[in-house]
């Protein structure tokens, strides 16, 4: 098994956290509804709901905060962040937004509308909403190997390039926008390869179709593509990332994941000024002035220097090394996970551990329950519960993966929280026959999985 790679940072605050008895944890989660975000987070003693906006700042970023320039216009924190973004993306425009679906609210609807298609590798489910609330219809064209979380292959976040040619053949001149998810979140927080980036570059440039990256773990790929991707080895990860973006005419970035912030967000445009002044006069109606977008300017400092912390390499060894050493740990124990290591969790492949329970009575969901009774981790289902319904028919839709995931907070958790998670893990795989389904007994029309109220069938 691969050695755990000690933290390369020391630890100066910190935060106590309690661990219920099973008596109130079972309490908890049937008051909650059986939905996960309805839980309090005092009553969680690790948790790996998400990885966005949980990470611990760095004592360079705290003390950034108090440089923060908090003017209205023109602050001095937005023109350091602006060299910072020009150094690393090498883009014209950067306009900081209050998080990831702020860009892409302010983004999407110039390029899509009614009766317009987008194509993903695989929306992430904001980033889908938003693609249906500026009235178009999102597709996915993930590569078949995402699917097979056995199948061991160095680059399962890649869009799958043929089926990409055949709905552009399909649909033609409705096709408002092609988004890469990097990296590719749904699917494992699997990597995309520098490769597939060019060649689905080549064919939008061809068709004339806007380009977009949805850079959240924009450097965990990076990473990937120098440790997987032959002739990377040897370049610096900022080169990558420059090439990474070049290949893409805008970008939609969550600050809240690998920017290491708590709050944030930021879209990029790489030379098209209409866009660029489109893109300005909907941020100033939805989420402010030019020079701030939404976020406090120290929010713009902590931004400015977590880029910069995102690229070291130190960093990225260690973050990229803990999520591998708990997907090692759980194939030990037996329970299966999606292959390789994806960059910001593990994603346990809930179909496979729990293949009683169908698709509609959400496997992955099932999981992340049991899992909080039985240790207090609170996890998140990434699969035909998060999917949703056919917006026309209302049917449950079947997600092509069933996971619970395991999203690993950057800098917040030790080797010790990971090994008792990998423990709950095996503890609940003794008992896997016993788990039941869930049913949902209430829920909104959009973005259900935060909100919707279940049954244990
Ligand atoms: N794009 C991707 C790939 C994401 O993973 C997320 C958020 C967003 C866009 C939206 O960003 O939350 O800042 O508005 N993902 C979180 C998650 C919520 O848990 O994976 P946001």
């Amino acid at each position: 098994m691969a050695k755990y790679i000690p933290e390369p940072f020391r630890i100066k605050a910190v935060e106590r956290i309690r661990l219920l008895s099973r008596e109130e944890r079972t309490e908890r989660i049937k008051e909650a509804h059986y939905n996960l975000f309805n839980l309090k987070s005092e009553d969680i003693y690790i948790d790996l709901l998400t990885d966005s906006g949980t990470n611990a700042m760095s004592s360079e970023q705290w003390a950034g905060i108090m440089n923060g320039d908090e003017a209205y216009a023109g602050s001095k924190s937005f023109q350091s962040l602006l060299e910072v973004c020009h150094d690393i993306f090498r883009y014209r425009h950067f306009q900081p937004v209050h998080q990831g679906r702020a860009a892409e609210k302010v983004l999407f609807p110039l390029l899509l509308g009614e009766g317009k298609y987008a194509i993903a590798n695989t929306f992430f489910d904001t980033t889908r909403a938003h693609v249906e609330l500026a009235g178009a219809k999102a597709l996915d064209a993930v590569v078949p190997e995402a699917k097979e979380p056995n199948l061991d292959a160095p680059f399962k976040g890649n869009m799958d390039t043929e089926k990409l040619l055949c709905l552009i053949e399909e649909y033609r001149r409705k096709i408002g926008l092609i988004v890469m998810t990097v990296t590719n979140n749904s699917a494992g927080g699997q990597p995309v390869s520098m490769a597939n980036l060019r060649a689905v570059s080549k064919i939008a440039k061809e068709h004339g179709i806007p380009f977009c990256l949805d850079a959240a773990r924009f450097s965990e790929n990076a990473y990937f593509i120098k440790e997987r991707e032959a002739d990377y080895e040897n370049k610096s990860l900022k080169e990558i990332v420059r090439e990474m973006f070049s290949y893409a005419d805008m970008f939609t970035m969550s600050a809240k994941k690998d920017a290491l912030l708590n709050i944030g967000g930021l879209i990029g445009i790489k030379d098209d000024e209409e866009l660029y002044r489109k893109v300005a006069t909907r941020t100033i109606s939805y989420e402010g002035f030019l020079s701030y977008g939404g976020l406090a300017g120290r929010d713009l400092e902590a931004m400015r220097i977590g880029l910069l912390e995102a690229l070291d390499p130190a960093y990225l060894r260690f973050r990229i090394g803990q999520v591998r050493y708990l997907l090692e740990r759980l194939e030990e124990a037996g329970i299966p996970c999606q292959k390789p290591s994806g960059g910001h969790g593990v994603f346990v492949d809930a179909k496979g551990l729990l293949p009683h329970i169908p698709y509609h009575q959400f496997p992955g969901h099932a999981l992340a329950v049991e899992l909080y009774i039985e240790a207090g981790i609170r996890s998140c289902e990434i699969g035909s519960f998060l999917l949703g319904r056919d917006p026309e028919t209302g049917e449950q839709l079947e997600a092509e993966f069933e996971f619970t995931r395991l999203a690993i907070p950057r800098r917040v958790y030790t080797q010790t929280h990971l090994d008792y998670v990998a423990d709950a893990l095996a503890e609940i795989k003794k008992r896997r026959e016993t788990i039941k389904g869930y049913e949902i007994v209430w829920e909104p029309p959009v973005l259900r999985h935060f909100q919707a109220k279940l049954n244990a069938l």
